[in-house]
């Protein structure tokens, strides 16, 4: 029996607004417009190839796995900050243009490129490795039990896109706050009972520029795209300054 081929999936086209910066010719950034065609099935990263390859090649962004992984494509779309890699057409309202534009507190560079550098001069602040001060048995790995890992289990996911530390309005306004990212990965190693330096961290991070800084507005969660509950760590870390780590 004849089987009915399946309909094909039907392209449309949407409006991306994109703000443009390139350093050689524009003395200030602007918005430039783009019709492309796509599926619903597309991401806002395929949109922005299309846009590159068929287009104007000289749109500039960054993107290295288009899987979640990597981190490198976080920019602001219709003004939240997300991974242009997870972020489905078909999520987005397509009756309305839909914004683009890099993420927000960092020097930019060029198109949707910022300059990372202060973010993960932060993040080398906090010391972001295991800090012990035994060695474990000859051929043994350092134990943990379940239950310990499981304290620290939700920092491990940072991918470090900073889509966290640009969403934070206290570091658009204040470059030397850590930033939310930092502090999440601080969270990892404060509460590795297998780390010793805990107190080493919570000194840093009590800083003026450190954890006290943070005004609990969630806008670091809700931009986190692996669910971490970024608020909750940076009030553990507040807790641990206090009164040191569980
Ligand atoms: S905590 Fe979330 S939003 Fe912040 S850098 Fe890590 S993965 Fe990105
Ligand atoms: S390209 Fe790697 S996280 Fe989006």
């Amino acid at each position: 029996m004849a089987t009915a081929a399946p309909a094909a999936i039907q392209a449309f086209t949407i409006t991306l607004i994109v703000r443009r910066f390139l350093p050689e010719t524009d003395e200030e950034p602007r918005w430039e417009s783009f019709d492309v065609e796509v599926f619903s099935t597309d991401r806002v990263l395929d949109a922005l190839h299309k846009i590159k390859w068929e287009q104007d090649g000289t749109l500039s962004f960054r993107r290295s796995c288009a899987h979640g992984i990597c981190g490198s494509d976080a920019m602001r779309i219709n003004g939240r900050n997300r991974l242009a890699c997870k972020t489905l057409i078909k999520d987005l309202d397509i009756t309305e243009p839909i914004y683009v534009e890099a993420i927000k507190g960092l020097p930019l560079e060029k198109d949707l490129i910022v300059d990372m550098e202060p973010f993960f001069a932060a993040y080398r602040e906090i010391k972001p490795f295991l800090i012990s001060n035994s060695t474990p048995e000859k051929g043994k790995e350092r134990v943990q039990t379940i239950a310990n890992r499981e304290i620290f289990d939700d920092t491990t996911k940072c991918i470090l896109c900073a889509a966290c530390t640009t969403s934070c309005p206290v570091f658009w306004t204040d470059g030397q706050y850590f930033g939310p990212a930092a502090i999440v990965n601080a969270h990892r190693f404060i509460f590795d009972s297998r780390d010793d330096a805990a107190k080493e961290r919570l000194e840093i991070l009590n800083d003026k520029e450190g954890v006290w800084r943070c005004r609990t507005t969630f806008n670091c969660t809700d931009a986190c795209p692996r669910g971490i509950q970024v608020t909750q760590a940076i009030a553990e870390v507040k807790q641990a300054v206090l009164r040191g780590r569980a």
